[in-house]
């Protein structure tokens, strides 16, 4: 086993040890750009119902290869869910994988009965022997269901771009990486009335690093804590797990005509543990090549431009790029700067045409209710860090693994809390059920990527942040956790209660 001072003189997620596929990688930039189908929902006065039908599938990632994934509705990505702000949308998820799933919907405002707490499992319709579904089940208080499971989201909730992916307790990494993931937009009026670019000029980009095997299935190292991750592999698992294919809705480095004109992208990292850095190569004239309009909970008040984006696991940016700003023809590829060889390319955008653009970017894009320190009737620190996890190393916060027993926060409903989160190496942090706005990074102001209102933070290496949240809409048992999915599953997870 690693050392705690030698796993962290590997440096941060991102720069990790890399899995290296075992068959030849394609050339990058010929696969087109797939955007996942979206789902239709069966329409009641009340509500949007759903069903999704979780199950084993193959999929042609490679070109020509043949990938055995676990998809939502057999696809990876799922399939995209729109709703609007207000609309309560229904989803019925049938489990006809071999293993328990739960269902988190990332960045919904949830009530804790459907915000897929870690061992509230979904057993498979196959069947299941309890006994085998790990330390989770003596949580006395997890709610089983059998073969499938109806997930209610409210979404009062501001228009943002949401994703949904498994999150069962210890195996939510490789259940992701196997394609369990998938984008749920949440619209609302305010948003319809900017004329942001919209129709097929409006791309989710899920982006996300996977490793091939030599048969063409996904690598990735034993999870399972009884045994001893791979020979060779086993600090890439410590430190999360890093692919040397980069993915962008399920294909890799792909290519996508777009016309000469504004086109807004909703950038998702949806990898296990890698960060990226993303730049537009070339940059547009001048430069400020991104117009960021959103962070992970919906539209900015104004918008910030940007030359480059720093994005790890979770995030989302809301962007828009003028692709008008380039003359036709040119070739835009949209660049990892964190990456090295393969990782360092994303995907690419070719400017094929001219076309009118009636599309704007409003100066003024929302109102976001100020939250201020005077505000907060509780501060409280967690600090994440290397530690050891049943006599393992692993992860953990404030000194402890996760445990569904033990309660690290109890906010009052309707409290505003400033949780101060200390950082060893990089964390993408995580709290469910609340937005929160950044207030300060390493004792200074928010940095220019820390604006409007999130629900994921990237710690940096030594770095001190604090969040402020309204812990508000429902009561009831919640987790924050580490988004790095290697992390997570090795303790570096939390709850909190809101009372
Ligand atoms: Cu995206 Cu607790 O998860
Ligand atoms: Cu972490």
């Amino acid at each position: 086993g690693l050392t705690a001072p030698r796993l962290l003189a590997q440096g941060s997620p991102g720069t990790g040890e890399l899995l290296r596929s075992g068959l030849p990688l394609p050339e990058p930039f010929r696969v087109p750009l797939p955007i996942p189908p979206v789902l239709s929902p069966q329409r009641t006065p009340d509500a949007d119902l759903y069903t999704i039908t979780q199950r084993t599938a193959t999929a042609e990632i490679l070109p020509g290869v043949r990938t055995p994934i676990w998809g939502y509705d057999g696809i990876f990505p799922g399939p995209t869910i729109e709703s609007r702000r207000n609309r309560t949308a229904v989803v019925h998820h049938r489990n006809e994988l071999p293993v328990p799933t739960v269902v988190h919907l990332h960045g919904g405002h949830t009530p804790a009965e459907s915000d897929g707490y870690p061992t509230d499992l979904v057993l498979p319709r196959s069947g299941w022997d309890t006994g085998h579904a790990g330390h989770g089940m003596t949580d006395a208080r997890a709610q089983l269901s059998n073969g499938s499971r109806d997930y209610v989201f409210p979404l009062r909730q501001r228009a943002a771009t949401l994703w949904y992916h498994d999150h069962r307790m210890d195996f939510t990494g490789p259940a992701v990486y196997r394609g369990l993931a998938g984008f749920h937009l949440v619209r609302d009026d305010e948003e319809d009335s900017l004329g942001l670019p919209s129709g097929e000029r409006e791309l989710p980009l899920m982006i996300a690093d996977r490793s091939f095997d030599e048969h063409g299935a996904f690598a990735y190292p034993s999870l399972d804590r009884t045994l001893r991750a791979t020979p060779g592999v086993e600090s890439a698992y410590v430190e999360g797990v890093f692919g040397d294919v980069i993915l962008v809705n399920g294909a890799p480095w792909p290519v996508h005509e777009v016309a000469a004109a504004r086109y807004r992208l909703r950038v998702l990292n949806a990898s296990n543990a890698r960060r990226y850095d993303l730049a537009l190569d070339p940059p547009p004239p001048g430069g400020g090549g991104f117009v960021q309009i959103g962070a992970d909970q919906g539209l900015l008040d104004a918008p910030r431009v940007h030359d480059h984006l720093p994005i790890a696991p979770a995030e989302r940016y809301d962007l828009v790029v003028d692709f008008g700003r380039y003359p036709v023809g040119t070739e835009v590829t949209l660049v990892n700067r964190l990456g090295t060889g393969s990782t360092a390319q994303v995907m690419r955008f070719v400017v094929a045409r001219r076309a009118p653009d009636e599309s704007r970017v409003p100066a003024k894009l929302a109102e976001i209710p100020p939250l201020t320190r005077d505000q907060a009737t509780t501060t409280r620190e967690f600090s994440f860090r290397a530690g050891t996890v049943h006599g393992r190393e692993g992860w953990v916060i404030g000194g402890e693994p996760f445990s569904p027993d033990l309660m690290s926060a109890s906010p009052r409903l309707g409290d505003v809390e400033i949780w101060r989160f200390v950082a060893d190496i990089h964390h993408p942090v995580h709290l469910h059920l609340v937005g929160f706005r950044i207030l300060s990074r390493g004792g200074r102001p928010p940095g220019p990527f820390d604006g409007g209102i999130k629900d994921t933070v990237d710690l940096s290496p030594g770095e001190s942040v604090e969040v402020i949240a309204r812990f508000d809409g429902y009561r009831g048992r919640f987790v924050f956790h580490c988004h790095n999915a290697e992390h997570e599953d090795m303790g570096m997870m939390a709850n909190f209660e809101v009372l």
